[in-house]
């Protein structure tokens, strides 16, 4: 189904930010209560390494991405799989769990794709009844959501999690890929502005690829002026909406940002940042405890932001390597074990991915004491969401399979190390 994009040029609100005379009444008390969850990731933004036998399975190594997922193979094959997928991979039941886990938020990740399709854009629709789905179990298990919107036209960051894999993001290099993007933000704030009960929070983008430099991060900045506008006064006039805007840092440190968007100018703005160890080689070459180190390190920055704004660590993981099975993207190796292009091996990857039954005990207890390392530290901000509830293949990523096996508590406030930081 293939839905063109409407030529006529769309007006987007025009920015006045009013000093809050209101009070202000968000579907959570951020800033004084901790927000904890879990990100829902690979359900209807396919990743090839949370998913590998999507993949696999489709015998096209030339399939490394959501994109090339629909371009190419038959579109009723990709269609089907794709539904069965977004049937099973995520159900009431993983609602209930993560509620009876003791978190309060999930974040899902939807791509632009969901919304509108351009021609000549191979990608599948039929995310969107999901969502719906996903905002009523989440409402009958008392779970707030966040709508991430992790893709956009152009692709923000050339990862696969992105809907295209490509080396340079194109995203901010056309207004009309932006415009496209602003207008989906419209869609999804009118949808749930009355609701915000359920859905507090509108992160317009994920992980704009601000290390590429002035472009992006310009593009970027002018993205989340119009996202607040469109996030925060989505009834065409200076009335305020109940949203929260979740805006991410693309990578720049919380300095880069200070005063950007801040009260009391600006009212319902968190900084999203995302914390991993395992994206370079000096971090993979990191021992156990200088991980934890690294981990309880951040503490100072996010007790008190630089930005002077609300902060989220929205992505992180008790993996401390890049071993699992495509996290590097489809065919591609890992830095850890050496098979990544240009890097020079640690250590062997047995037993660091894969299964928990083939974790060692010793490995399970430093997936605990770092997953408590990292919940202590991120909770001087204002909560985490972890990287993610379930994958296919790399327990030391899943949410799901810690509570299992024992490295994840079943009350998040539990912990066996509470000194782990001092
Ligand atoms: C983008 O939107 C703006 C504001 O509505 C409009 O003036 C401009 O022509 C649009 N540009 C493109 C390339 O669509
Ligand atoms: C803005 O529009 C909404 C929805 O039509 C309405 O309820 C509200 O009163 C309006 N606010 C102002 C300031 O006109």
């Amino acid at each position: 189904m293939v839905a063109l994009i409407r030529s006529v040029a769309f007006t987007a609100l025009s920015l006045s930010p009013i000093p809050s005379i209101c009070a202000l009444n968000f579907g959570f008390p951020y800033g004084s209560e901790n927000v904890r969850g879990v990100n829902l990731g690979g359900w209807l933004v396919l990743e090839p390494w949370i998913t590998p036998s999507l993949f696999d399975n489709t015998g096209d190594s030339r399939i490394i991405d959501e994109w090339t997922f629909g371009q190419y193979q038959d579109p009723t094959k990709a269609l089907n799989t794709l539904r069965n997928h977004w049937d099973t991979w995520i159900t009431e039941a993983d609602f209930a769990a993560i509620s009876a886990a003791g978190l309060n938020h999930v974040r899902l990740p939807i791509g632009y794709w969901a919304f509108e399709v351009a021609p000549g854009e191979p990608y599948i629709q039929g995310q969107l009844q999901y969502l719906y789905k996903a905002i009523n179990w989440a409402q009958s298990h008392r779970l707030k959501v966040i709508v991430d919107l992790h893709g956009v036209p152009g692709s923000q960051n050339g990862f696969d999690n992105s809907g295209q894999k490509m080396n340079y993001p194109l995203w901010h290099t056309s207004q009309s890929n932006i415009n496209r993007s602003n207008k989906i933000i419209q869609t999804i704030a009118s949808m749930f502005k009355d609701t915000t009960d359920v859905v507090p929070i509108i992160a317009p983008l994920n992980e704009p690829a601000g290390f590429f430099g002035n472009d992006v991060l310009t593009a970027t900045k002018q993205y989340w002026y119009d996202s607040y506008a469109n996030i925060r006064q989505p009834y065409g006039n200076a009335t305020q909406s109940n949203t929260v805007v979740m805006i991410h840092d693309a990578f720049q440190s919380q300095d880069y940002w200070k005063g950007f968007m801040n009260p009391p100018n600006w009212q319902g703005v968190i900084l999203d940042t995302h914390i991993y160890q395992v994206f370079s080689t000096p971090e993979n070459q990191r021992t156990n405890s200088q991980h934890i180190q690294v981990a309880c390190s951040t503490q100072s920055t996010l007790s008190t932001s630089p930005a002077g704004l609300w902060v989220v660590v929205g992505e992180w993981t008790p993996a401390a390597t890049d071993c699992a099975k495509y996290l590097n993207g489809r065919g591609v190796g890992a830095r850890y074990d050496g098979t990544f292009p240009g890097s020079t091996a640690v250590g062997t990857c047995a037993g660091m991915t894969g299964k928990a039954w083939t974790f060692s005990q010793s490995f399970k207890m430093f997936l605990r004491q770092f997953w408590e390392a990292q919940v202590q530290s991120y909770e001087k901000a204002q909560g985490w969401i972890q990287w993610t509830w379930k994958t296919e293949i790399a327990d030391e990523w899943s949410y799901q399979a810690g509570l299992a096996n024992g490295w994840i508590p079943q009350d998040p406030t539990n912990f066996i190390y509470p000194k782990i930081c001092n």
